[in-house]
């Protein structure tokens, strides 16, 4: 089924490129349809409450390791076929890369991403996404599910961009921030309620022989 299958050249994810070719980062306030977005809140909080969600590692490989005073969210990665809603995102992501690739030259060939819950008083301290030892991520996306935020909530994205210039994104059901991996160090603030996103990553393939 290809219901979710937009155009490359819809107007939104133009912007996205834009974006990115001019700033390296974009904030959409409302990229997916509100039924969407209550149906991937829905199907997060589902997971989360059958205990598959879990505490997310650090690193890659073997030394990944899971410590909460660097990051205290629980994380579930997508597979196709498993929700409807899921498969309608993965969809809509897949065009966004060949939008990227279309504009940006990127090379992308596939995207990853995972459920994330931040419990109350969870964060994620300071960090870059791509790994020392694994430069195959190229591109961020971070999709929220939160209904009803407001900025008392906390839990906002703190972006760091060029010259000290720092951006604070409420995590609002339906806003997707997206930036280059390897740019923008960035931290998640400590919330005072649940705080639920899909984050993931568009990803070229690897140049070692592994991969
Ligand atoms: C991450 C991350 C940001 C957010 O998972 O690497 O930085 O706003 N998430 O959830
Ligand atoms: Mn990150």
């Amino acid at each position: 089924m290809h219901a979710m299958r937009i155009p490359t050249d819809h107007p939104l994810l133009l912007r996205i490129v834009d974006d990115l070719a001019t700033h390296g980062w974009s904030q959409q306030n409302i990229f997916l349809p509100e039924s969407l977005t209550r149906e991937l809140a829905q199907e997060c909080r589902k997971r989360a409450a059958e205990g598959e969600l879990e505490p997310a590692g650090i690193g890659r490989g073997p030394a990944q390791e899971v410590r909460e005073g660097i990051r205290g969210d629980r994380i579930q990665w997508l597979e196709p076929g498993q929700a409807e809603c899921c498969d309608n995102y993965l969809e809509i992501m897949d065009s966004l890369r060949l939008a990227l690739n279309q504009g940006l030259f990127l090379g992308l060939e596939d995207f990853e991403s995972h459920f994330a819950q931040y419990p109350p008083g969870a964060f994620y301290l300071r960090h870059v996404d791509r790994f020392r030892d694994d430069d195959k991520r190229m591109v961020s996306a971070v999709l929220y599910l939160n209904d009803a935020w407001r900025p008392e909530h906390g839990g906002q994205l703190r972006m760091y961009l060029k010259n000290e210039v720092e951006c604070d994104v409420e995590p609002i059901g339906g806003c997707l921030v997206v930036f280059l991996s390897g740019e923008f160090p960035h931290e998640v603030l400590p919330a005072t309620r649940d705080r639920l996103s899909l984050t993931g990553w568009f990803r070229r393939r690897g140049n070692d022989l592994f991969a």
